[in-house]
Protein backbone atom coordinates (compact mmCIF):
# COMPACT_ATOMS: atom_id res chain seq x y z
CA UNK A 1 0.00 0.00 0.00
CA UNK A 2 1.22 3.21 -0.84
CA UNK A 3 -0.18 6.82 -0.92
CA UNK A 4 -3.14 7.21 -3.53
CA UNK A 5 -3.40 10.37 -3.25
CA UNK A 6 -0.02 13.13 -3.10
CA UNK A 7 -0.58 17.00 -2.09
CA UNK A 8 2.76 18.88 -1.76
CA UNK A 9 3.08 22.11 -1.66
CA UNK A 10 0.02 23.17 -2.79
CA UNK A 11 -0.91 26.95 -3.41
CA UNK A 12 -3.87 28.93 -5.07
CA UNK A 13 -4.37 32.62 -5.29
CA UNK A 14 -6.94 34.31 -6.02
CA UNK A 15 -5.53 38.17 -6.14
CA UNK A 16 -3.60 38.89 -3.14
CA UNK A 17 -5.26 36.12 -1.00
CA UNK A 18 -4.04 32.85 -0.19
CA UNK A 19 -6.56 30.45 -0.46
CA UNK A 20 -4.58 27.59 -0.20
CA UNK A 21 -1.17 28.64 0.65
CA UNK A 22 1.25 25.76 0.98
CA UNK A 23 -0.42 22.46 1.30
CA UNK A 24 0.83 18.98 1.33
CA UNK A 25 -1.06 15.91 2.49
CA UNK A 26 -0.47 11.57 1.73
CA UNK A 27 -4.19 9.67 1.61
CA UNK A 28 -3.20 6.06 2.21
CA UNK A 29 -4.69 3.73 -0.12
CA UNK A 30 -8.01 2.61 1.78
CA UNK A 31 -7.86 5.49 3.96
CA UNK A 32 -11.01 7.58 5.51
CA UNK A 33 -9.00 10.78 5.15
CA UNK A 34 -10.44 14.26 6.80
CA UNK A 35 -9.93 17.61 5.89
CA UNK A 36 -11.63 19.74 8.69
CA UNK A 37 -12.00 23.72 9.13
CA UNK A 38 -14.10 26.51 9.37
CA UNK A 39 -15.86 28.16 6.21
CA UNK A 40 -13.28 29.92 4.29
CA UNK A 41 -10.56 27.79 5.06
CA UNK A 42 -9.54 26.46 1.47
CA UNK A 43 -11.43 23.14 1.74
CA UNK A 44 -13.39 23.40 -1.57
CA UNK A 45 -10.06 24.65 -3.30
CA UNK A 46 -8.04 21.74 -2.79
CA UNK A 47 -10.47 19.97 -3.14
CA UNK A 48 -11.24 21.53 -6.52
CA UNK A 49 -7.56 21.52 -7.76
CA UNK A 50 -6.93 17.67 -6.40
CA UNK A 51 -10.31 16.87 -9.34
CA UNK A 52 -8.92 19.22 -11.72
CA UNK A 53 -11.55 22.20 -11.51
CA UNK A 54 -9.09 24.64 -11.28
CA UNK A 55 -5.61 25.40 -11.75
CA UNK A 56 -3.01 25.55 -8.82
CA UNK A 57 -0.51 28.64 -8.78
CA UNK A 58 2.07 26.07 -7.84
CA UNK A 59 2.40 22.68 -6.06
CA UNK A 60 1.64 19.46 -7.13
CA UNK A 61 -0.94 16.89 -6.70
CA UNK A 62 -0.76 12.82 -8.09
CA UNK A 63 -3.62 10.81 -7.74
CA UNK A 64 -3.31 7.15 -8.76
CA UNK A 65 0.45 7.71 -9.93
CA UNK A 66 -0.89 10.50 -12.59
CA UNK A 67 -0.46 13.96 -12.22
CA UNK A 68 -3.55 16.68 -12.32
CA UNK A 69 -1.19 18.83 -14.49
CA UNK A 70 0.25 16.23 -17.42
CA UNK A 71 -2.60 13.44 -17.15
CA UNK A 72 -5.93 15.02 -15.83
CA UNK A 73 -7.89 12.25 -18.17
CA UNK A 74 -6.33 9.52 -15.54
CA UNK A 75 -6.87 11.80 -12.35
CA UNK A 76 -10.30 12.25 -13.38
CA UNK A 77 -10.95 8.58 -14.08
CA UNK A 78 -9.82 7.71 -10.73
CA UNK A 79 -11.82 10.26 -8.85
CA UNK A 80 -15.46 10.59 -7.87
CA UNK A 81 -16.41 13.90 -6.77
CA UNK A 82 -19.31 15.08 -4.60
CA UNK A 83 -19.62 18.77 -4.69
CA UNK A 84 -20.80 21.25 -2.06
CA UNK A 85 -23.06 22.63 -4.51
CA UNK A 86 -25.93 20.22 -6.05
CA UNK A 87 -25.48 19.83 -9.67
CA UNK A 88 -28.93 18.07 -10.52
CA UNK A 89 -32.28 18.27 -13.42
CA UNK A 90 -35.06 19.12 -10.90
CA UNK A 91 -37.28 17.88 -14.00
CA UNK A 92 -35.52 14.49 -14.46
CA UNK A 93 -35.53 11.16 -12.18
CA UNK A 94 -33.02 10.33 -10.09
CA UNK A 95 -32.63 7.13 -12.28
CA UNK A 96 -32.39 9.62 -15.01
CA UNK A 97 -30.00 12.26 -14.21
CA UNK A 98 -27.52 9.00 -12.59
CA UNK A 99 -27.81 8.19 -16.36
CA UNK A 100 -26.73 11.51 -17.71
CA UNK A 101 -23.79 11.25 -15.38
CA UNK A 102 -23.12 7.79 -16.18
CA UNK A 103 -22.74 8.40 -20.28
CA UNK A 104 -20.58 11.20 -18.94
CA UNK A 105 -18.19 9.07 -17.41
CA UNK A 106 -18.48 6.64 -20.88
CA UNK A 107 -20.66 4.10 -19.33
CA UNK A 108 -23.75 2.67 -22.03
CA UNK A 109 -26.27 -0.31 -21.90
CA UNK A 110 -26.11 -2.79 -19.32
CA UNK A 111 -23.18 -1.41 -17.42
CA UNK A 112 -24.93 1.95 -16.80
CA UNK A 113 -28.02 0.25 -15.98
CA UNK A 114 -25.78 -1.87 -13.24
CA UNK A 115 -24.18 0.93 -12.39
CA UNK A 116 -27.13 3.39 -11.74
CA UNK A 117 -29.10 0.16 -9.74
CA UNK A 118 -25.53 -0.09 -7.49
CA UNK A 119 -25.26 3.43 -6.76
CA UNK A 120 -28.95 3.91 -5.81
CA UNK A 121 -28.78 0.98 -3.86
CA UNK A 122 -25.87 2.28 -2.06
CA UNK A 123 -27.67 5.93 -1.34
CA UNK A 124 -30.26 4.05 0.04
CA UNK A 125 -32.93 5.45 -2.59
CA UNK A 126 -33.37 2.47 -5.23
CA UNK A 127 -37.56 2.74 -3.91
CA UNK A 128 -37.39 6.28 -5.01
CA UNK A 129 -35.61 6.02 -8.00
CA UNK A 130 -38.40 7.01 -10.43
CA UNK A 131 -39.40 10.28 -8.75
CA UNK A 132 -38.24 13.14 -9.75
CA UNK A 133 -35.69 15.18 -7.84
CA UNK A 134 -37.99 17.98 -7.48
CA UNK A 135 -39.73 16.54 -5.31
CA UNK A 136 -36.93 15.33 -2.91
CA UNK A 137 -35.83 16.77 0.31
CA UNK A 138 -32.50 18.22 0.08
CA UNK A 139 -30.92 15.02 2.24
CA UNK A 140 -32.24 13.10 -0.73
CA UNK A 141 -30.56 15.42 -3.36
CA UNK A 142 -27.48 15.12 -1.74
CA UNK A 143 -27.65 11.43 -1.87
CA UNK A 144 -28.27 10.99 -5.53
CA UNK A 145 -25.09 13.59 -5.69
CA UNK A 146 -23.56 10.53 -3.78
CA UNK A 147 -24.53 8.13 -6.13
CA UNK A 148 -23.71 10.10 -8.99
CA UNK A 149 -20.05 10.70 -7.87
CA UNK A 150 -19.65 6.54 -7.25
CA UNK A 151 -21.35 5.49 -10.72
CA UNK A 152 -18.12 4.83 -12.28
CA UNK A 153 -16.56 3.38 -9.15
CA UNK A 154 -13.36 5.21 -8.65
CA UNK A 155 -10.72 4.47 -6.20
CA UNK A 156 -10.86 7.58 -4.59
CA UNK A 157 -14.11 9.49 -3.44
CA UNK A 158 -14.14 13.09 -2.74
CA UNK A 159 -17.13 14.82 -0.54
CA UNK A 160 -17.07 18.52 -0.02
CA UNK A 161 -18.91 18.98 3.09
CA UNK A 162 -21.62 16.66 2.36
CA UNK A 163 -23.97 16.91 5.28
CA UNK A 164 -24.04 20.47 5.26
CA UNK A 165 -28.00 21.86 5.48
CA UNK A 166 -29.64 18.58 5.95
CA UNK A 167 -31.93 16.70 8.18
CA UNK A 168 -30.11 14.28 11.26
CA UNK A 169 -31.84 11.04 8.89
CA UNK A 170 -30.16 12.11 5.80
CA UNK A 171 -27.03 13.45 7.73
CA UNK A 172 -26.74 9.53 8.90
CA UNK A 173 -27.61 7.90 6.15
CA UNK A 174 -24.83 9.78 4.28
CA UNK A 175 -21.90 8.98 7.08
CA UNK A 176 -23.04 4.98 7.10
CA UNK A 177 -22.69 5.53 2.89
CA UNK A 178 -19.32 6.47 3.95
CA UNK A 179 -18.54 4.00 6.22
CA UNK A 180 -19.62 1.64 4.12
CA UNK A 181 -17.94 2.24 0.82
CA UNK A 182 -14.40 2.46 2.80
CA UNK A 183 -15.81 -1.33 4.24
CA UNK A 184 -15.77 -1.90 0.26
CA UNK A 185 -12.21 0.03 -0.34
CA UNK A 186 -13.02 3.26 -1.14
CA UNK A 187 -10.38 5.70 -0.31
CA UNK A 188 -12.14 8.48 0.99
CA UNK A 189 -11.38 12.51 1.39
CA UNK A 190 -13.83 13.66 3.25
CA UNK A 191 -14.40 17.65 4.19
CA UNK A 192 -16.46 19.14 6.86
CA UNK A 193 -16.21 21.80 9.31
CA UNK A 194 -18.10 19.37 12.10
CA UNK A 195 -15.42 17.86 13.85
CA UNK A 196 -18.08 15.28 15.44
CA UNK A 197 -18.27 13.70 11.10
CA UNK A 198 -14.50 13.81 11.13
CA UNK A 199 -13.99 11.92 14.63
CA UNK A 200 -16.23 9.46 13.48
CA UNK A 201 -15.29 8.81 10.10
CA UNK A 202 -11.51 9.64 9.42
CA UNK A 203 -8.72 7.40 10.02
CA UNK A 204 -6.31 10.52 9.69
CA UNK A 205 -7.34 14.23 9.65
CA UNK A 206 -6.06 17.37 8.57
CA UNK A 207 -6.90 20.48 10.42
CA UNK A 208 -7.25 23.99 8.22
CA UNK A 209 -7.07 27.30 8.22
CA UNK A 210 -6.26 30.29 6.70
CA UNK A 211 -5.39 28.32 3.77
CA UNK A 212 -2.78 26.08 5.89
CA UNK A 213 -2.96 22.46 7.75
CA UNK A 214 -2.56 23.67 11.56
CA UNK A 215 -2.16 20.03 12.37
CA UNK A 216 -2.35 16.49 10.99
CA UNK A 217 -2.72 12.84 12.40
CA UNK A 218 -5.07 10.63 13.76
CA UNK A 219 -7.49 11.26 16.19
CA UNK A 220 -5.38 9.98 19.49
CA UNK A 221 -2.50 12.06 18.20
CA UNK A 222 -4.29 15.46 17.44
CA UNK A 223 -5.89 14.76 21.04
CA UNK A 224 -2.50 14.78 22.25
CA UNK A 225 -1.97 18.15 20.99
CA UNK A 226 -4.02 19.58 23.59
CA UNK A 227 -2.54 17.01 26.47
CA UNK A 228 -4.77 16.51 29.45
CA UNK A 229 -6.94 20.17 28.62
CA UNK A 230 -10.78 19.89 28.54
CA UNK A 231 -13.29 22.50 27.27
CA UNK A 232 -15.59 24.04 29.67
CA UNK A 233 -18.84 26.02 27.70
CA UNK A 234 -20.19 28.52 29.64
CA UNK A 235 -23.74 29.74 28.66
CA UNK A 236 -24.04 33.25 30.39
CA UNK A 237 -26.43 35.97 30.01
CA UNK A 238 -25.43 39.39 30.13
CA UNK A 239 -21.63 38.84 29.42
CA UNK A 240 -19.26 42.02 28.70
CA UNK A 241 -16.04 42.14 27.71
CA UNK A 242 -15.05 42.99 30.96
CA UNK A 243 -16.49 39.59 32.36
CA UNK A 244 -14.13 37.71 29.37
CA UNK A 245 -11.19 39.73 30.64
CA UNK A 246 -12.02 38.70 33.99
CA UNK A 247 -11.92 34.77 32.90
CA UNK A 248 -8.79 34.80 31.06
CA UNK A 249 -7.13 35.82 33.89
CA UNK A 250 -7.54 33.10 35.74
CA UNK A 251 -4.85 31.01 37.02
CA UNK A 252 -5.50 28.03 35.24
CA UNK A 253 -7.11 29.18 32.10
CA UNK A 254 -5.40 28.52 28.65
CA UNK A 255 -7.66 30.06 26.52
CA UNK A 256 -10.65 31.71 25.61
CA UNK A 257 -13.51 31.88 22.83
CA UNK A 258 -16.34 34.28 23.03
CA UNK A 259 -19.95 33.95 21.12
CA UNK A 260 -22.43 36.14 21.66
CA UNK A 261 -23.98 34.70 25.09
CA UNK A 262 -21.40 31.77 25.32
CA UNK A 263 -17.85 31.39 26.78
CA UNK A 264 -15.38 28.49 25.76
CA UNK A 265 -12.64 28.18 28.13
CA UNK A 266 -9.68 25.72 27.77
CA UNK A 267 -7.74 24.51 30.88
CA UNK A 268 -6.09 21.82 31.92
CA UNK A 269 -7.85 21.87 35.45
CA UNK A 270 -11.19 21.88 35.03
CA UNK A 271 -12.28 20.60 38.39
CA UNK A 272 -10.50 23.35 40.41
CA UNK A 273 -11.43 26.52 38.09
CA UNK A 274 -15.26 26.06 38.27
CA UNK A 275 -16.19 27.50 40.99
CA UNK A 276 -13.54 31.05 40.26
CA UNK A 277 -15.50 30.79 36.89
CA UNK A 278 -19.02 31.27 38.07
CA UNK A 279 -18.06 33.79 40.67
CA UNK A 280 -15.99 35.82 38.18
CA UNK A 281 -18.72 36.09 36.01
CA UNK A 282 -21.29 36.25 38.45
CA UNK A 283 -19.33 39.83 39.86
CA UNK A 284 -19.09 40.85 36.46
CA UNK A 285 -22.66 41.40 36.38
CA UNK A 286 -22.71 38.03 33.91
CA UNK A 287 -25.75 35.26 34.61
CA UNK A 288 -24.16 31.91 34.38
CA UNK A 289 -27.07 29.15 32.76
CA UNK A 290 -25.26 25.98 32.05
CA UNK A 291 -21.62 24.78 32.50
CA UNK A 292 -20.60 21.70 30.62
CA UNK A 293 -17.34 20.34 30.16
CA UNK A 294 -15.80 18.44 27.70
CA UNK A 295 -13.09 16.00 27.46
CA UNK A 296 -10.32 16.70 24.56
CA UNK A 297 -12.15 16.76 21.13
CA UNK A 298 -10.74 18.42 17.76
CA UNK A 299 -12.62 21.46 19.22
CA UNK A 300 -10.17 21.88 21.56
CA UNK A 301 -7.31 21.23 19.51
CA UNK A 302 -8.72 24.15 17.15
CA UNK A 303 -9.44 25.75 19.57
CA UNK A 304 -5.47 26.03 21.30
CA UNK A 305 -4.04 25.82 17.90
CA UNK A 306 -6.11 28.97 16.81
CA UNK A 307 -7.68 30.66 19.70
CA UNK A 308 -10.93 30.68 18.11
CA UNK A 309 -13.79 28.02 18.08
CA UNK A 310 -14.35 25.79 14.99
CA UNK A 311 -18.27 26.37 15.35
CA UNK A 312 -19.91 29.04 13.08
N1 LIG B 1 -13.02 31.98 -7.11
C1 LIG B 1 -12.62 32.66 -6.05
N2 LIG B 1 -12.22 33.94 -6.14
C2 LIG B 1 -11.78 34.62 -5.07
N3 LIG B 1 -11.73 34.12 -3.81
C3 LIG B 1 -12.12 32.85 -3.65
C4 LIG B 1 -12.60 32.06 -4.74
N4 LIG B 1 -12.91 30.82 -4.26
C5 LIG B 1 -12.67 30.86 -2.94
N5 LIG B 1 -12.19 32.07 -2.57
C6 LIG B 1 -11.78 32.45 -1.21
O1 LIG B 1 -10.80 31.53 -0.79
C7 LIG B 1 -10.96 31.22 0.59
C8 LIG B 1 -11.14 29.74 0.77
O2 LIG B 1 -12.41 29.37 0.24
P1 LIG B 1 -12.92 27.88 0.21
O3 LIG B 1 -11.87 27.00 -0.40
O4 LIG B 1 -14.24 27.88 -0.45
O5 LIG B 1 -13.05 27.53 1.76
P2 LIG B 1 -13.90 26.39 2.50
O6 LIG B 1 -14.32 25.40 1.46
O7 LIG B 1 -12.94 25.82 3.50
O8 LIG B 1 -15.04 27.06 3.15
C9 LIG B 1 -12.13 32.05 1.08
O9 LIG B 1 -11.62 33.22 1.65
C10 LIG B 1 -12.89 32.34 -0.20
O10 LIG B 1 -13.62 33.54 -0.08
MG1 LIG C 1 -16.18 24.75 1.02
Amino acid sequence: MGAIVEVVDLVKRFGDLAAVDGVSFAIEQGEVFGLLGPNGAGKTTTISMISCLIEATSGSVTVDGSKVDTAPGAVKAALGVVPQEIALYPALTAAENLAFWGKMYGLHGAELKQAIADALELAGLADRAKERIEKYSGGMKRRVNIAAGILHKPRVLLMDEPTVGIDPQSRNHILETVKNLNTAGMTVLYTSHYMEEVEYLCDRIAIMDHGRIIAMGTLGELRDVVGGMDIVDVKVDGLSDEAVAQVEAIPGVEQVDRTEASLQVLTRSSGSIMGRLVATLESAGAHVTSITVTEPNLESVFLHLTGKSLRD
